[in-house]
């Protein structure tokens, strides 16, 4: 018997990790329609424009693929916007802006899918966090939050949807070799600030270790793979060796020598005033 091919909603398809996603699955035979704000012609999937601030959009594009397939397998809510800058001086505007788009733009998407794989009986929602998601890092805090919030809520609801033999999936990535910087809120640093030194700093190491991590091929294949499973796991961390260690030292280590680990990688030191 020829086997129907699964039907996937992949938010963020045009950027980085999501066009490698998109690439392995149409490769194996997955229907994927895709979403970006900005149009997009792909070869791995078709494009429809969503934008997660806008919760008019997420509705749209989610009733766009319904009305073309019927059916949802698989959502894999990959869109997502960096953040940098430090808690005292990031505005609160960029703060709402960054929660609207990585966390209520992503729990909107899971409620407009939910009611159609509730109805099948079927289906699997993969959100992709971060390994920033497992600690608070310097200058990345309110980036580290959405993805915390969005690690917790993956939890909570892969309990709530087992029953309707629904599968939810955390997958928390290190550093890939993507755009994200160029799509990145930015509060100035500003010669002004206490935090000039170590904000300018560390700006430029996070480009660093994004400029050096894998490839998003990587993650693409790890999906299609995990999308095999019958029995998937909860989360995956996906990343260099150091940054996948990250999840069990921060539970492993106490809280104060962690925090020591981190400022002493980021070069941070005492200061006067
Ligand atoms: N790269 C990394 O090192 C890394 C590490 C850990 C986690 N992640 C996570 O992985 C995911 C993908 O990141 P990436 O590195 O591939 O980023 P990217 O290259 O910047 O791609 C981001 C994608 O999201 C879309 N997008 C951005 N803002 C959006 C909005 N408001 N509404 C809808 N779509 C929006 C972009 O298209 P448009 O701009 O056209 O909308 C693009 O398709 C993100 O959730 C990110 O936080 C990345």
């Amino acid at each position: 018997m020829q086997q129907v091919s699964k039907v996937v909603l992949l938010t963020g398809a045009s950027g980085g990790l999501g066009t490698a996603i998109a690439k392995h699955l149409s490769e194996k035979n997955y229907i994927v329609y895709g979403t970006s704000r900005q149009p997009h012609t792909s070869p791995y999937y078709t494009w429809i424009p969503m934008d997660l601030s806008d919760a008019d959009s997420i509705d749209e594009a989610v009733k766009q693929v319904l009305s073309k397939e019927n059916r949802i397998d698989i959502l894999i809510n990959n869109a997502g916007i960096g953040i940098t800058g430090s808690v005292e001086e990031t505005s609160i505007e960029d703060i709402k802006h960054v929660f609207n788009v990585n966390v209520f733009g992503v729990v909107q998407t899971i409620q407009k899918v939910l009611p159609m794989m509730r109805k099948q009986q079927s289906g699997t929602i993969i959100n992709i966090s971060s390994i920033a998601g497992y600690t608070g890092l310097p200058f990345r805090g309110f980036y580290s939050a959405t993805k915390s919030a969005v690690m917790r809520m993956s939890e909570a609801l892969s309990s709530e949807v087992k029953s309707f033999n629904i599968k939810v999936i955390d997958i928390a990535p290190g550093d890939f070799q993507t755009n994200i910087a160029a799509g990145r809120l930015y509060t100035e640093a500003r010669e002004n600030s206490p935090y000039y030194s170590d904000y300018k700093r560390i700006l430029k190491m996070i480009d660093e270790e994004v400029e050096a991590g894998l490839k998003p091929d990587v993650l693409g294949q790890k999906i299609t793979k995990i999308l095999n499973l019958n029995h998937p796991k909860l989360r995956y961390n996906i990343g260099l060796f150091m940054q996948r260690i990250t999840p069990y030292l921060t539970c492993l280590l106490p809280g104060r020598f962690f925090e020591k680990l981190i400022r002493n990688h980021y070069k941070m030191h005492n200061k006067n005033s």
